[in-house]
Order: structure tokens, then C-alpha cells, then sequence
């Protein structure tokens, strides 16, 4: 399908998704959970195709959080099988799109074949610039703000951009950046410790849609949702006098501070 052209001026953005519904998805369908997981796996190439197209510069997916080790064995084996075939089926074609693969999270308890792909993953796609594609595994946004704040103890002071470095897992990955829009599938309403820092200020988008249905023309059509918000980081809205309209939306300044407003 072809999406609304971009222009220059559009403001790259962050998109954050937790991919929920995977297991109602299959147990709908008498299947087991697994395979729920298996075609949730296989939503994401064609997602990250039509990322660039939508303005996407960064997108973020919540794969597994510290708390679904509570999950039976089986299931947590199946969703590292899938993590580590993911990254072996598409690394190569990730470094030819010029998609930059990393994964945010402890890494520690990850089993070994998984941690070696997601390095050579990384490694492999290091040069990518066209887009970021971050895989949250074994993730706790309240674990990285404790390590952050452990990290930063003894410090005179702490600037915001300090403490969003220190938050990045490992520590030399770079900062991950405010999320701009997060979206959630599965139609439940919560945020599950998924980059609540990164988060502050982002739109949130939530839809029944279970992930395995969910395809291009939906993402569209959450980031259409999200362009058509205004966002005015605690601001009020500009004058008119003060706006640049852009098939971006609204460009204003606050303060010192550029705002892009959609
Ligand atoms: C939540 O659905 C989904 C997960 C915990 C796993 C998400 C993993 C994938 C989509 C596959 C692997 C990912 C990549 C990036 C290759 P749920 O099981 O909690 O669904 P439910 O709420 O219907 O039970």
C-alpha cells in the first residue's frame, strides 16, 4: 500500500508498541498460545517495511517483560526461539534497509544463543540509519530507573539527559529517546512498565486489535490518530500568528524550546 508522502520538515518519530493479544488471538482459534506468539513474530517484517514510509525514525517493541518469566517454561522457551529466529532470519535483510537492530533489557538471563545473535544482530546492522528498530526483552522500565538512580548516586547533579543515559541497558547503548506516540493492541488500557521515563509525554493509542491482526494500514492509521492531536508539552497552544503549518502539523516555539505540535 502506499502511505501520505512525508515532507523533510516532518519531525522523525519514536513509536513504542506493546504487542499484546497474541495468546487470545490463538486460544480464539483452539490454538495453543504459542502460536499466537509464532504469528505475532511474523506481523513485525511487514511492519518494520512500512516504518520509514510513515514517518517512523525509531520503533520500539515490548517482545518479553521481567515480569512474563512468571509465565510457564514452554512459553518462555518459545518466545526466546522466536526473538533468536527473528534476528537470524532478518538480520541481513535489516543491514540492506539500513535498519539498525538493538534490544534494551537485562541480557544476563537470556539463554546464550540468543544473547550471541542479538550481538551479532546489533553488530551486523550498527551503520543502519534508516530506522531504529529497538526490541524490549526482559525489560523492566521501573528495573532501569533503580539502575539508573544506583548508577548516578553520589552525583552533585543530574540533568534529565544524564539520567535518560543512564537508563539505557546496556550501559553503552545510546539514550533511547522520548516516545512519541506508544500504542498498545489487545484492547487492554495499561502501560506494564514499558518505558515509563521515555513515556512523559508521549500520545498514547490503544486498540482491540489483536497483535497478529494487526497490519500497515493500521499503523497508519495510529499515526494518522497521532497527527491529528495537538501536543503541547504543558504549554498552551501558540497564536495562530505563531504557527507553520506543514503537512507535519503545527510547528510552534515555547520558551526556548521547539515544540512540534500534531
Ligand atoms: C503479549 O501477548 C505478547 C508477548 C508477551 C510476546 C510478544 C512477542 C512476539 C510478538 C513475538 C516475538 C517478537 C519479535 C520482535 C520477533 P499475550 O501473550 O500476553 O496475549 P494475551 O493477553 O492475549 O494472553
Amino acid at each position: 500500500m502506499r502511505f501520505k508522502p512525508r515532507t523533510a520538515a516532518t519531525k522523525p518519530l519514536h513509536v513504542a508498541i506493546i504487542m499484546d493479544g497474541n495468546g487470545r488471538w490463538a486460544e480464539a482459534r483452539g490454538w495453543p498460545r504459542i502460536e499466537g506468539h509464532r504469528a505475532g513474530a511474523a506481523v513485525v517484517r511487514p511492519l518494520v517495511e512500512a516504518a520509514p514510509n510513515l514517518g517512523i525514525r525509531t520503533l520500539t517493541l515490548f517482545a518479553f517483560s521481567s515480569d512474563n518469566w512468571k509465565r510457564p517454561p514452554s512459553e518462555v522457551s518459545a518466545l526466546m526461539r522466536l526473538v533468536r529466529e527473528f534476528l537470524d532470519a532478518e538480520t541481513s535483510r535489516c543491514c540492506k534497509e539500513g535498519v539498525r537492530l538493538s534490544v534494551l533489557g537485562l541480557r544476563t538471563r537470556l539463554p546464550g544463543t540468543l544473547r550471541r545473535a542479538i550481538a551479532s544482530a546489533e553488530s551486523a546492522t550498527a551503520s543502519g540509519k534508516v530506522l531504529n528498530l529497538n526490541i524490549a526483552l526482559d525489560y523492566s522500565s521501573r528495573d532501569a530507573i533503580l539502575q539508573a538512580a544506583m548508577r548516578l548516586r553520589g552525583a552533585a547533579a543530574i540533568s534529565r539527559a544524564d539520567f535518560s543515559a543512564a537508563l539505557s541497558n546496556p550501559p553503552s547503548r545510546r539514550a533511547t529517546p522520548d516516545v512519541d506516540l506508544l500504542i498498545r493492541t489487545g484492547g487492554e488500557r495499561r502501560l506494564s512498565d514499558f518505558l515509563l521515563w521515555e513515556c512523559a509525554y508521549a500520545e498514547l493509542y490503544f486498540t482491540d486489535t489483536m497483535w497478529p491482526d494487526l497490519d500497515a494500514e493500521d499503523l497508519n492509521a495510529a499515526i494518522e490518530n497521532y497527527r491529528s492531536r495537538e501536543r503541547r508539552f504543558g504549554g498552551t497552544p501558540p497564536a495562530i500568528s505563531d504557527r507553520v503549518r506543514g503537512d507535519a502539523g503545527l510547528l510552534a516555539v515555547s520558551g526556548n524550546q521547539d515544540c512540534w505540535l500534531h
